[in-house]
Parts: C-alpha cells; sequence; structure tokens
C-alpha cells in the first residue's frame, strides 16, 4: 500500500473526569465530528506533515531526525506518534508524508491530540502492513500522549480508538463498550480552550495539599459513575441527566468549572433539560445537556442567548477506521 486515508472520532467526557486520572472509572462517548489523516510512502527517508488546521504547513525534516529537537506545537503528536511506531516498528527506508484535517476546530476540546495520534498510529501500521489490535494502537498512542504531556488517563485515546461510548479505566486497564440505545445531546461551546495538563496538575497539586477533601469528592465522583453507567443501559435518561447534574456539583468542589460554563450550563437547565455538566478538564472548552426531545431546541436557543455556540454532534460514533 502506498497510501492510505484514516479517520477517528473527537470525544466528550459523560461522567467521571479528573476523578479518572486517579484511578475510578469514567464515561466517555465518541462524537461523529471525525480527524482525518492521509499518510503516504515517499521515496526520501523524510517526513513531511501539513495540518492546516494547527498551522502547520508543509514541515519537512530527517526521518532519523523525527522526535528530536524543538517540535512546532501542531506537529507534536504527529511526530511523536511516528516515532514511537518506528520505534516499535522498523519501518523500511521510505519516508512519510502526512496530511491531517478535521471536522472539529483544535479548541473545542473534542480531543483533536489524541484523535491525531491514534490516526498517525493506526494509518502507519496500514502503510506498512504492520497488524495491530485495538489495545496496541490504544498502548502506543496512550505512551505518545504521555511521552509529551506527562500526565492524562488515556480515556480521550480509547474514544478515538474503540468509539462508541466506552466505561474506562486509566492507561485502559478496563475498556468496556456500553451497548446503549441513542440518546441526544446538546453541546455548548464556550469559547474558550481549556489547558487541561495545566489543570490536571492543579488539581494534583490540591490533592497534595488535602487529599482527604479531594479523594472524598472522587470518591462520590465513583459512585455517580457506577449509577450512570446503569442508568445508561437502561435507557433511563431522566435519572442520566440528574446524574450529569450531581457530578456537576462535585467539579464545581473542585473549582474547575468556570463563570462562562456555569453561565450556560444555568442556562441550559432552565430551558428545560434533565441534566447539564461540563466536559473535560474545565475551565473552558464545551458543556454538554441531556434534554427530553421536545425541549432539545429550547435548550439549544438558550445556550446561545447565554453566549455559547453550539455544536451539532452525534454521540456513540464509530472508532478509528480507513477511510474511502
Ligand atoms: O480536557 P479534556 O477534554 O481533554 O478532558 C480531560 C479529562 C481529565 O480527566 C481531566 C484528564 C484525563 O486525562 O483524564
Amino acid at each position: 500500500m502506498n497510501q492510505v486515508t484514516v479517520s477517528a472520532p473527537g470525544k466528550l467526557v459523560l461522567f467521571g473526569e479528573h476523578a479518572v486520572v486517579y484511578g475510578k472509572p469514567c464515561i466517555v462517548t465518541s462524537v461523529n465530528q471525525r480527524m482525518y489523516l492521509k499518510a503516504q510512502k515517499l521515496s526520501e527517508p523524510i517526513f513531511i506533515l501539513n495540518a492546516p488546521d494547527v498551522s502547520i504547513k508543509n514541515y519537512k525534516k530527517s526521518l532519523k531526525d523525527v522526535g528530536i529537537g524543538e517540535l512546532p506545537k501542531g506537529a507534536t503528536f504527529v511526530e511523536i506518534a511516528l516515532k514511537n511506531f518506528i520505534e516499535h516498528h522498523p519501518i523500511d527506508t521510505s519516508g512519510v508524508y502526512i496530511s491531517t484535517y478535521s471536522d472539529f476546530k483544535s479548541t473545542f476540546g473534542f480531543g483533536s491530540s489524541s484523535a491525531s495520534t491514534v490516526c498517525t498510529i493506526f494509518a502507519l501500521s496500514k502503510l506498512f502492513d504492520v497488524k495491530l489490535s485495538n489495545k496496541q494502537i490504544f498502548d502506543l498512542s496512550y505512551k505518545t500522549v504521555l511521552d509529551i504531556q506527562g500526565v492524562g488517563s488515556g480515556f480521550d485515546i480509547a474514544a478515538a480508538t474503540y468509539g462508541g461510548t466506552l466505561f474506562f479505566v486509566k492507561g485502559g486497564q478496563m475498556i468496556e463498550q456500553l451497548s446503549i440505545s441513542n440518546y441526544k445531546l446538546v453541546v455548548g461551546y464556550t469559547g474558550i480552550k481549556a489547558d487541561t495538563p495545566t489543570i490536571v496538575k492543579e488539581i494534583q497539586a490540591k490533592r497534595d495539599k488535602d487529599p482527604k477533601f479531594i479523594d472524598n469528592i472522587f470518591n462520590h465522583i465513583e459512585q455517580i459513575v457506577i449509577q450512570a453507567k446503569e442508568a445508561l443501559l437502561k435507557n433511563d435518561l431522566e435519572k442520566f441527566g440528574s446524574l450529569m447534574d450531581e457530578n456537576q456539583t462535585y467539579l464545581e468542589n473542585l473549582r474547575v468549572s468556570s463563570k462562562i460554563l456555569e453561565r450556560l450550563i444555568k442556562a441550559a437547565r432552565k430551558a428545560g433539560a434533565y441534566g447539564v455538566k461540563l466536559s473535560g478538564a474545565g475551565g473552558g472548552d464545551c458543556m454538554i445537556a441531556l434534554a427530553p426531545l421536545s425541549k432539545k431546541r429550547a435548550v439549544e436557543d438558550a445556550i446561545e442567548k447565554a453566549g455559547g455556540q453550539v455544536i451539532k454532534v452525534e454521540v456513540n460514533a464509530e472508532g478509528v477506521k480507513t477511510e474511502n
């Protein structure tokens, strides 16, 4: 194979963010806004990257220098994924051209870094005919994220790899596909990009100072996630919604919410949502609301009126796959 195009879904955290970094489970769903990546073999041993969504244009270096030196921010995840792939599965002398484009903005918090990492590993495995299981794709992609960020549970990597809606435990200790009925989420973007690694480190510092307080919150969140799994499997949307509200209260207690998030969340609740919470690290990115179908439009309008941008998504999207 000389070239391949692949895609991986973005994600939203339904329940359990932050606690998942400390070994508690979370529930993540994949969304139908996707990252696309084309990989092509080159006859020279060079690496070329085009990723216009993150301002990378004709970035080029020798294959032997991949992963070495200062890397431009927009190239980091693809380049380190390439380095990790080559280290584990030495390829012939040919080089690689990669280009990416995305349905969604990298500022939404849909997991563009994870999706591009998973796309890179998957595309290279196809290009160089290396058979990898989903778990092997997950492991190599998760290693890539840890090499770069040092922190993270890997839930976003799991969503990009497996798709669907997952009950997930850190590092892929558990990745359980939940077989659920379809439901509609309303997603509101705050217009502010969250700095996930920084917020994760802040929670770490808070926990070092007062482990009892933080662990107590994480234990409550764990109970919410366990109940949420049941509610989802039973398609009990009212319970699902009330658990979202409870989870949001604990995220507010952790102080990872923000004024704008809370403004959008309040507006969505007032307009009749079953439940609303932030999704992800907090401080920005998106909030998610679960609403009765009859109230969906009113919830969307309320979010827009409160200053948010409604992003249309379908949940439970397919994991990484070959296009065409
Ligand atoms: O900000 P996001 O959407 O990447 O979500 C972060 C979720 C955390 O639990 C805070 C971190 C993690 O890696 O699980």
